[in-house]
Order: C-alpha cells, then structure tokens, then sequence
C-alpha cells in the first residue's frame, strides 16, 4: 500500500511545510515556471528570488526574451554562473518563436528538443505549469528515493537511473501532480538532506528502508571505483 500512500504522504507534509509565496508560484505559467527552474537548477532560492525578479520585468514573456540580445541576457545571468543556461534558454526562447508559434510544447518529448532542458526539467515545467502528470527525477528526488528504497546501487549507472524512473513514476499521483513535484523538490530540499536529515519529522519515515538500516545517509552510494 506504499505506492498508494506516498504521494498523499508528501503532499499533506507539503500542505503545512511547504514554500507556496515564491515570485515564480505566482502566475505559473510554462515560460515563468521554465526560467525559474533553469535559474533553480545549480542555485539556491535565496539567490534566485532577485535575480528571477529582475528577468522577469525586463523579459517577460518569450517574445521579449527572444528579441533581446545575448548581451543584455548574459548580464541579466551575472553572478549566478553556469552561463550555457543563459546561452541555451536564450536560443530556446528564439525556437520557440520561431518554431512553436510561441506556444511552449505540452508534452515532455517536445520540450526536451529545446537546448538545456532534460527529462526531469521538462517534467517539472509540465506538470507544475499545466498539471501534467509526469515524474521528475532531479539529485534531491534521487536521494529520496535511493533511501526510501536502500537502493544498493549507484544512480549514476544508466541501468540504475532507468529503475529510478520508473519508481518516480510510479510514485506521480493523478491529481496534484504539481504540487506532487514542488513537495518532492522541497522534501529533498529540506528534510532529506545529504548531511543530517530530518527523519524524526519526515512523513515517509515510517516506511523508509534507509532510515530503518540505521544509516540512511549511506544513501544514495556514492560512485563504486
Ligand atoms: N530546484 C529546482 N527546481 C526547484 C523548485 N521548483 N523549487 C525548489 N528548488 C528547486
């Protein structure tokens, strides 16, 4: 019955511990839930929030974004490093325009042919902007998961990653599905932290098999040699 109980788990924690005011949960569309994530991806919110701010009141939509120049794009990243995000959503913003009509694609395999965006982005912008119901798979929900399960393998191993998709997914509920992923984000976040997690008020603890182990954090395994 944990396939059942887990997303319901999650998302009653989430009702009560999760973050629902950031500026990008305001008006949740695909292009403002995009540029988040991208920001989102090797930053921390804190750092975001005004970077995020700014960006959205000189870009705010695709078409500006699309018609302004790398420069002025770049500037808007600086300080926030990993500068092929800024280059790659810019030249996405460009296809969308001039392929999509400006419309962002509905499905995950449409989005992934947009450069800088993967499986898991993809799923996280569909699903908290449109409620589709598609499972993310990110370095915080692997965590959650390679400990909920003790997997003993290494999720860098392709055959590993693969087992993972298919739990994440089994895990997606059919309703809430963004507020499924926004929880699952805020979990691996906040609670099931790489160092000392807080497993004394996690609500998958009771039936967490890293934790009943004694040493979760020995999930995941770190890179065999
Ligand atoms: N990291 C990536 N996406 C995120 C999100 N939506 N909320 C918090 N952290 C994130």
């Amino acid at each position: 019955q944990t396939v059942e109980n887990f997303a319901p788990r999650v998302l009653a924690w989430f009702d009560v511990h999760g973050r629902k005011d950031l500026p990008w949960q305001k008006d949740k569309t695909p292009y403002r839930v995009w540029i988040s994530e991208i920001m989102l991806q090797q930053t921390q919110v804190t750092t975001v929030i005004p970077y995020y701010e700014k960006f959205m009141s000189s870009f705010p939509d695709v078409y500006a974004l699309a018609s302004a120049k790398q420069d002025d794009v770049l500037a808007h990243w600086s300080g926030l490093g990993y500068y092929a995000r800024a280059r790659n959503m810019h030249k996405a913003a460009t296809m969308l325009v001039d392929e999509f009509d400006g419309e962002f694609p509905k499905t995950v395999e449409g989005v992934c042919e947009l450069p800088g965006i993967g499986r898991s982005t993809a799923s996280a912008i569909l699903s908290i902007s449109r409620g589709v119901q598609s499972a993310i798979l990110d370095g915080n929900v692997k965590r959650v998961l390679a400990r909920f399960h003790a997997i003993p393998n290494w999720p860098g191993e392709k055959k590993t990653e693969n087992r993972m998709w298919g739990v994440a997914e089994s895990y997606m509920p059919e309703i809430r599905c963004g507020e499924y992923t926004q929880a699952m984000m805020d979990l691996g976040a906040t609670l099931c932290t790489r160092s000392k997690p807080k497993c004394h008020v996690c609500p998958l603890s009771e039936d967490c098999a890293g934790l009943a182990s004694g040493e979760p954090t020995t999930f995941p395994i770190s890179k065999p040699k």
